[in-house]
């Protein structure tokens, strides 16, 4: 009996130390922590509970039968965070560079079936060279499993993936189906091909970091909605978003308790400026109604503003115009990211709070020829299509197509505001007189000082939010300053919502 326990010490000791010291140390010298490492500081202490440790590789081709190490290269099992269950895999770059062989890609689909079946969330961390290259065409097979799990998971749990390492050819697009991506700078990066096939094949000449790197997927290409400085932080940021999300799609939202004497906000009242052209930061607004922001995307298409938040201690899901960039027009990359961030929220049953500022849709031969049309469309479908409670706040300009889109009462807003400063029009006084009074702005004696005239008649008469009241678009006119207290009441009487869509196998968002 003695030996046999002692046996499996051994066994669980050697699969410990991964690809060795020498490998873990190179790890280190790259300014990266290891796979248990990270773990470690991921989940609450001593929750981690490992599956499949003794699993090897069962390669003969190129040497690999005399190189096997238990595990082969990524460390699956589960743990709690915060007292909250997941799943998780860490690859382990120690052994053949956290390559996927068939047996890698087998242990991470195990926990992601497994994770699917009891309803409990999917992290990944990613640090790997890809394809187990002496596996060929095996481990493709591997990361297409993977990838059907990545979809058929998709709004049955969260996936959460961290890149903290390599991350090149196919293998990105398991983490691009994922809810959400993390990345470190300088030591993470992610491309369909490096920058030896790009300079081959376009002449370009780029760093890895530019092509791929944390700061271009966050403000370039939009990949990345987390970036940050050290593994540390990724891990951190990681547990937060996680405090805001239910572990499945029948889950409710975890609720934070929430105590205050006084709802009532005064400095909301002096934040929207007196000229409409002035800009102000609707970070702000969100800032003094939710008690704890968590922006995601917050370097990409920073004229929509999207992100977790709690009021009243519920957790919600924040979509606002910014009109300190860009006046808070929509654009391409505006509108697909407010679409995926309000599918995320509906497809988890986390209410939508919608602050609205919004011009329009911004004109001209780019956006137009790029297919604003379909891409603004992919926001007016998410919201239109969202089930969830859905909370509509009109602090300034909400004009034209963007009024509907924004979450308006006829796409199934349940509570839309409006604050006394709000424009609701089909667009702004100057431009819409340029065009109903043409003829009489050119005939004018003094064609400045007609329409002068014409825009203060129709500021008087259209850009208040009072005809949307008349009719019922807007629910109610309030204080800025009550806000807070409208939101909570409203939030709190919409727990018990129930709103279905039509039955059908699945929708076609325009895609
Ligand atoms: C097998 C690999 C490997 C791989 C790295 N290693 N990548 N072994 N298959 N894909 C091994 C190395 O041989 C080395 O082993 C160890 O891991 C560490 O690698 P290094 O090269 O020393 O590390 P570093 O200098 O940090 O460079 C990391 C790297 C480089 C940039 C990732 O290893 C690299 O370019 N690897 C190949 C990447 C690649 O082309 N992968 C296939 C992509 S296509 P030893 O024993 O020497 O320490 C793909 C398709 C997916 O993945 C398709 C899905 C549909």
């Amino acid at each position: 009996m003695e030996d046999k326990f002692k046996k499996l010490e051994k066994l669980r000791s050697e699969a410990l130390i991964g690809g060795g010291k020498d490998k873990t140390e190179q790890q280190h010298k790259k300014g990266k922590l290891t796979a248990r490492e990270r773990i470690e500081l991921l989940v609450d202490s001593g929750t981690f509970q490992e599956i499949d440790s003794l699993v090897t590789h069962r390669s003969q081709d190129f040497g690999l039968d005399k190189q096997k190490f238990y595990g082969d290269g990524v460390i699956t099992g589960f743990a709690k965070i915060d007292g909250r269950p997941v799943a998780l895999f860490s690859q382990d770059f120690t052994v053949f560079g956290g390559s996927l062989s068939e047996a890698h890609a087998e242990k991470i689909c195990k926990i992601m079936d497994l994770a699917l079946k009891t309803g409990i969330p999917i992290i990944g961390l990613n640090d790997s060279g890809g394809a187990r290259i002496q596996e060929g065409v095996i481990s493709l097979g591997g990361y297409a499993e993977i990838f059907l799990r990545n979809t058929l998971a998709s709004g049955v749990v969260p996936q959460i993936s961290a890149i903290l390492g390599p991350c090149a050819g196919g293998a990105v697009y398991s983490p691009a189906i994922t809810d959400f991506t993390f990345m470190v700078r300088n030591t993470s990066y992610m491309f369909v091909t490096g920058p030896n096939v790009v300079k081959t094949v376009t002449h370009e000449d780029v760093s890895f970091e530019e092509l791929g790197g944390a700061d271009t997927h966050a403000s370039k290409s939009g990949v990345a909605h987390f970036v940050f400085n050290s593994e540390v932080e990724v891990l951190e940021g990681i547990r937060k978003l996680f405090s805001y999300l239910p572990l499945n799609w029948m889950d409710s939202p975890p609720e934070k308790h929430f105590t205050s004497d006084n709802l009532i906000i005064p400095e909301l009242d002096k934040i929207v400026p007196d000229n409409p052209n002035k800009p102000y930061n609707m970070k702000d607004v969100i800032n003094l109604l939710t008690e704890d922001f968590y922006e995601v995307h917050g370097q990409y298409a920073e004229n929509i503003i999207v992100g977790f938040g709690r009021i009243g201690g519920m957790s919600v899901g924040i979509v606002a115009n910014q009109p300190k960039v860009l006046a808070g027009v929509l654009d391409i990359n505006a509108s697909v990211k407010g679409a995926r961030f309000v599918r995320f929220c509906d497809a988890f049953s986390i209410p939508l709070v919608v602050f609205v500022d919004v011009p329009g849709f911004l004109p001209g031969t780019e956006q137009e020829w790029n297919g604003i049309i379909r891409h603004g469309a992919k926001l007016l479908f998410a919201f239109s299509e969202a089930t969830v409670p859905k909370i509509t706040v009109i602090t300034r300009k909400a004009y034209g197509g963007a009024y509907d889109v924004m979450n308006s009462k006829h796409i199934r807003g349940d509570f839309n505001y409006a604050w006394p400063t709000a424009e609701i029009a089909v667009m702004g006084p100057k431009g819409a007189v340029e065009i109903i009074f043409k003829k009489e702005i050119n005939n004018a004696s003094s064609p400045e000082q007609k329409l002068k005239e014409l825009v203060e008649k129709y500021t008087e008469k259209f850009a208040n939010p009072y005809i949307a009241a008349e009719r019922g678009y807007i629910d109610e006119v309030i204080f800025p300053r009550e806000t807070k207290k409208k939101l909570i009441d409203s939030l709190v009487l919409l727990k018990t919502k129930v709103d279905n869509n039509p039955k059908k196998k699945h929708s076609n968002i325009p895609l």
